[in-house]
């Protein structure tokens, strides 16, 4: 199954997780056989420099167009798609107007869209929540867009609560473009999901466990935190995102506890490393 001209290795995907998917762990999860990573949200007038080695879906977050056509021309060759968050519920971005309180503002979404679709041949998508715009937003990203991905929980919801699956699937049956579904994909539930969406994306139940993604395909996974290390050291990644990394790899862990309160005294790589060495 295809999003434009894009054909993942198959149809679970890495869900966009800010802090969590820095490029160490993407790897990771690719290697583990996820059909596609997503970055954090990234704003496009950021001049920190982005890797970009697992090919990922780059999903930008803004309130409106400034910017986007030099982002999208500099990193377009090492994506696979482009997508535009517009679920965020955090506190930050209730203060500058983006993610899910952008909602409201169909002609600023417009511009983006149309900025996006302008600025490459790849994928664009979007991916929204629960929201009385939805079907709004629906309308825009058949007009400019390849693929939506659908968090069926209430901004003021955040991550908890049920996700509305009636809503998740009014969604999908409302329009041809390819649905992608985010909210407590789990192994009790993934052969469901698969028959009655397109794409599904990990969230939560992949931080610290990229194995997930070999598991929801029946396979072994391979990678462990050592993995992780090397990779971090590789990208120069900062001790305190290694470190809260431990702490996420741990947590399904025999004697996890003990382990977290060693890496609580941690200073530096070093003690790392006498832990894993
Ligand atoms: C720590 C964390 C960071 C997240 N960051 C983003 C983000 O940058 N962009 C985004 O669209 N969604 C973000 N989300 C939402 C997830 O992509 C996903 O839609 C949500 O967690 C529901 O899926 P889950 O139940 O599998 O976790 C984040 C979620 C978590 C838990």
């Amino acid at each position: 199954m295809k999003i434009r001209n894009f054909k993942p290795t198959n149809r679970i995907f890495l869900a966009p997780m800010e802090e969590v998917n820095d490029i160490a762990f993407r790897l990771l999860c690719k290697k583990e056989n996820c059909g596609l990573t997503y970055t954090g949200m990234i704003n496009p007038l950021t001049k920190e420099e982005i890797h970009l080695e697992d090919k990922p879906a780059l999903q930008l977050f803004c309130t409106n167009e400034k910017g986007i056509k030099e982002f999208m021309k500099k990193y377009d060759r090492k994506v696979s798609l482009w997508d535009f968050n517009l679920g965020c519920p955090a506190k930050t971005a209730k203060r500058h107007g983006f993610g899910a309180f952008l909602h409201n503002d169909l002609e600023a979404i417009e511009k983006i869209l149309k900025t996006m679709r302008e600025s490459t041949k790849k994928p664009v998508t979007i991916k929204i929540r629960k929201s009385p715009q939805s079907m709004k937003l629906i309308e825009l990203a058949e007009k400019y867009c390849d693929a939506v991905c659908v968090h069926p929980r209430t901004q003021a919801q955040g991550y908890s609560g049920e996700p509305d699956m009636e809503f998740a699937e009014k969604i999908k049956k409302s329009t041809k473009l390819p649905i992608i579904y985010s909210g407590d994909v789990t192994e009790k539930n993934v052969e469901k999901l698969l028959k009655k969406f397109d794409f599904l994306m990990v969230g939560r139940e992949a931080i610290g466990k990229p194995g997930i993604f070999a598991k929801l395909i029946n396979k072994k996974p391979k990678t462990t935190f050592e993995d992780y290390l090397k990779l971090s050291e590789k990208y120069k990644l900062s001790f305190k995102q290694v470190k809260f990394q431990a702490m996420n790899f741990t947590k399904s862990q025999e004697g996890a506890k003990k382990l977290r309160l060693q890496f609580f005294t941690m200073k530096n790589f070093d003690d790392l490393r006498k832990v894993y060495s």
